[in-house]
This record gives C-alpha cells, sequence and structure tokens, in this order.
C-alpha cells in the first residue's frame, strides 16, 4: 500500500517517512523542494533501508499529480505540502494562498478523479486564533488568525470539511500540530530552515552553533508565570508517529476526525532557553525584546482526544526535544548543505 506524501522532504514530512517506512508502508514523496532539499530523502533511506520514491513537481500541477496516480497505487495521501512562513504570508499573500489553497484544491480534484479519498492534512494550533480556553481541545473554537498563512489553514480545515460531507466516501482527518521542534535522534535529519530563522527553537540552535549572536525575547509582560510567550512544544518524532496512527484511523473508515497533536505542557521561552543550556551544556545568550506582531500568551492543548482515539501519546520530553536540535544543528551546522 503507497501512502503519498506531499512536502515529504520537508522537517516534518522527512520525518514522517522514516516511521512510515519503518511501520511498513511504501512511500511515495512529491515536493517542488522550494523550501527544503532531496538530500533529506537520502538520510531517509539512509536511516530506514528502504527506498523512497520521489517526483520533483509541484501540487499545482495537474500533469505530474495524474502521472503519480497512473504510476503508483496510493491508498491515502498525507499532505504536507504547503508555504508556511507566517511574516511572509503578510508580505505575499496571493502566492501564500495560491500555493496552499489552489494547490490543495488541485491535488484534492486529482485525487478524488482517481478513486483516492483519504487524507491527513497538516493544520496548526494557528486555527484558534487567540483561544477561548486554555488547556485548548479540538471542541475550542476556531478564532481569528492574524496573518494568512494562518487563513489558508482555517480554510483548507473548512475546504475538506466540506468536501467530506459532500461526498461520504471521503476519510478526512485534520491534524493541528502544536509547536514542532526536535530532530531525528541520529542527529541526520532536522529542520533546516532558509535565512534566519522565524522560530524559536532553530534560531536557539543557531545561535548556539555561532551563527547569530543571541536570541532576541518577544515580550516579557505576557500574562504568563515569567511574562515570556507559553507553548506546546512537542517532538518531530512524535508528531511523525501521530501521522501513522491516523492512518491506521483512515483504514477504518473514521469519516471527519480531527485531532490536537501536543504534549499538553506549556513552556514559556524562558524555560526553552534553560531546557537546553541544562540539556547541553550551552550557554545562550539572550536579552528582552519588544512583543512580536501577532503574537499571544499562552497555547498548549489537551491531547486526550489523540489519546483516546488514535492511540497516541508524545513520549519526548523537553529534554530530549532541546537535546535532539542540538544534535542536529550541531553535525550539520549549514543544514542538508555542505560545509
Ligand atoms: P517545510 O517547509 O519543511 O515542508 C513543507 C514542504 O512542502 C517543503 O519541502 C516544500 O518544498 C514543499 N512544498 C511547498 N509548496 C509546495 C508545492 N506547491 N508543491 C510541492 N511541494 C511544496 O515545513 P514543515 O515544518 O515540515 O511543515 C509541514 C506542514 O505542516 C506545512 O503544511 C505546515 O504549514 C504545517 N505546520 C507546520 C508547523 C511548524 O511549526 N513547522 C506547525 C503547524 C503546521
Ligand atoms: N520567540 C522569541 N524569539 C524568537 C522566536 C520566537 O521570543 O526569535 C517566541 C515567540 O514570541 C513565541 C515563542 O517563542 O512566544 C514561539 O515562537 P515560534 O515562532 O517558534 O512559534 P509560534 O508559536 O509563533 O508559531 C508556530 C509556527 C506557526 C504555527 C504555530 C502553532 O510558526 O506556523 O507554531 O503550531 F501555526
Amino acid at each position: 500500500m503507497a501512502i503519498l506524501v506531499t512536502g515529504g522532504a520537508g522537517y516534518i514530512g522527512s520525518h514522517t517517512c522514516v516511521e512510515l517506512l519503518d511501520a511498513g508502508y511504501e512511500v511515495v514523496v512529491l515536493d517542488n523542494l522550494s523550501n527544503s532539499s532531496e538530500k533529506s530523502l537520502e538520510r531517509v533511506e539512509a536511516l530506514t533501508g528502504k527506498k523512497v520514491t520521489f517526483y520533483k513537481g509541484d501540487i499545482l500541477d495537474r500533469e505530474i499529480l495524474g502521472e503519480i496516480f497512473a504510476k503508483e497505487s496510493i491508498d491515502s495521501c498525507i499532505h504536507f505540502a504547503g508555504l508556511k512562513a507566517v511574516g511572509e504570508s503578510v508580505s505575499k499573500p496571493w502566492e501564500y494562498y495560491s500555493n496552499n489553497i489552489a494547490g490543495t484544491l488541485t491535488l484534492v480534484d486529482v485525487m478524488r478523479q482517481n478513486g483516492c479519498k483519504n487524507i491527513i492534512f497538516s493544520s496548526s494550533a494557528t486555527v484558534y486564533g487567540d483561544p477561548a480556553e486554555i488547556p485548548i481541545t479540538e471542541n475550542c473554537p476556531k478564532g481569528q488568525c492574524t496573518n494568512p498563512y494562518g487563513w489558508t489553514k482555517s480554510m483548507l480545515e473548512q475546504i475538506l470539511m466540506d468536501i467530506q460531507k459532500a461526498d461520504k466516501e471521503w476519510n478526512v482527518i485534520l491534524l493541528r500540530y502544536f509547536n514542532p521542534i526536535g530532530a531525528h535522534k541520529s542527529g541526520t535529519m532536522g529542520e533546516n530552515p532558509n535565512g534566519i530563522p522565524n522560530n524559536l527553537m532553530p534560531y536557539i540552535t543557531q545561535v548556539a552553533v555561532g551563527k547569530l549572536k543571541e536570541l532576541g525575547v518577544f515580550g516579557n509582560d505576557y500574562d504568563t508565570p515569567d511574562g515570556t510567550g507559553v507553548r506546546d512544544y512537542i517532538h518531530v518524532v512524535d508528531l511523525a508517529l501521530g501521522h501513522v496512527k491516523a492512518l491506521k484511523k483512515i483504514e477504518e473508515k473514521a469519516g471527519l476526525c480531527i485531532y490536537n497533536l501536543g504534549t499538553g505542557h506549556g513552556y514559556s521561552v524562558l524555560d526553552i532557553v534553560k531546557n537546553f543550556e541544562e540539556a547541553n551544556d550551552i550557554k545562550i545568550p539572550y536579552s528582552i525584546k519588544p512583543r512580536r506582531a501577532g503574537d499571544i500568551a499562552t497555547c498548549y492543548c489537551d491531547p486526550s482526544k489523540a489519546k483516546e482515539e488514535l492511540g497516541w501519546e508524545a513520549q519526548f520530553g523537553i529534554r530530549e526535544m532541546c537535546a535532539d536540535s542540538w544534535r542536529w544543528q550541531k553535525n550539520n551546522p549549514n543544514g542538508y548543505e555542505e560545509s
């Protein structure tokens, strides 16, 4: 049984490919490499000793999608492909709506033409906006997003729900990720951001490796225990394993399901700095900066629905997340590029 993994060369996609191959699935990746390197897939193959069938191409390209469905026997799709930089989405809304929304509509259309109606979609905690309740359950109402990237996730959830409502042959699983960090234990795969990282953990690892001088902590006057933003950080391998469990759910013809994938624990920015320093015995210089536009104070989930219905629960703690992020960065200071 083959699984089409769009965006499979990316950070979460590549880690998911490892877990899929280890679980015995055949993996077909479609990625345009706009934010990734094919080398990640070489590492996947080296780690698993199994082959990934790779198509370099775009989810907006009906021709390549048609070719994939003609040649491979695709049973389900795990759909990671998308642009994801929050700040960039504010300055390039058309590119985000086109790539993420038109891309997904194209993918879904070709899927149904080929009788494949099983999809797992990468959604985000961002759909809750400034959450109405903490911890966030899946019943928490969706909120106002603060940027076009967030809106693409919110709108795509609605689009996929409507498609499933109209045609019950569809099985749609919306996975709302909290904050993925960490890397494969081997230190051979991890997050590989272009340019200066926007997200906290890659910024910290680049300070640790000496590429950046100090971390800017965006605000220390939030209504949180130490004033800095609190998030639910989840190890990328736990997240990847959540997709394998979601596939099992699809195989049970689940219809529409929505799950939070997080640990249920909130850590502040300064908690992360402290854990990183202690886990790796490295000092992270930082200074307090103004709040970042669009940020919220606190965001962590209640992950009990995924535990009850998928039998999935995060296993790795914050120390392992910090140690694994650092191992990857230390061994690969330039990511997948040769140093
Ligand atoms: P990533 O950028 O590493 O991976 C996305 C992959 O999609 C990249 O390899 C990119 O080249 C590919 N891609 C983008 N547009 C494409 C297109 N039109 N056709 C084919 N391939 C295309 O990002 P990631 O962190 O692995 O995120 C994967 C998914 O999870 C994304 O949809 C993202 O929005 C979502 N998500 C990520 C986070 C996070 O913090 N990393 C949080 C919530 C949700
Ligand atoms: N932060 C800093 N300094 C930095 C970077 C981040 O202090 O250099 C702080 C932020 O203000 C926030 C926390 O660290 O309090 C986490 O910030 P990230 O940018 O790592 O993550 P966000 O929670 O802002 O957003 C991420 C993804 C979104 C996704 C969301 C929920 O970027 O795409 O998690 O999954 F929607």
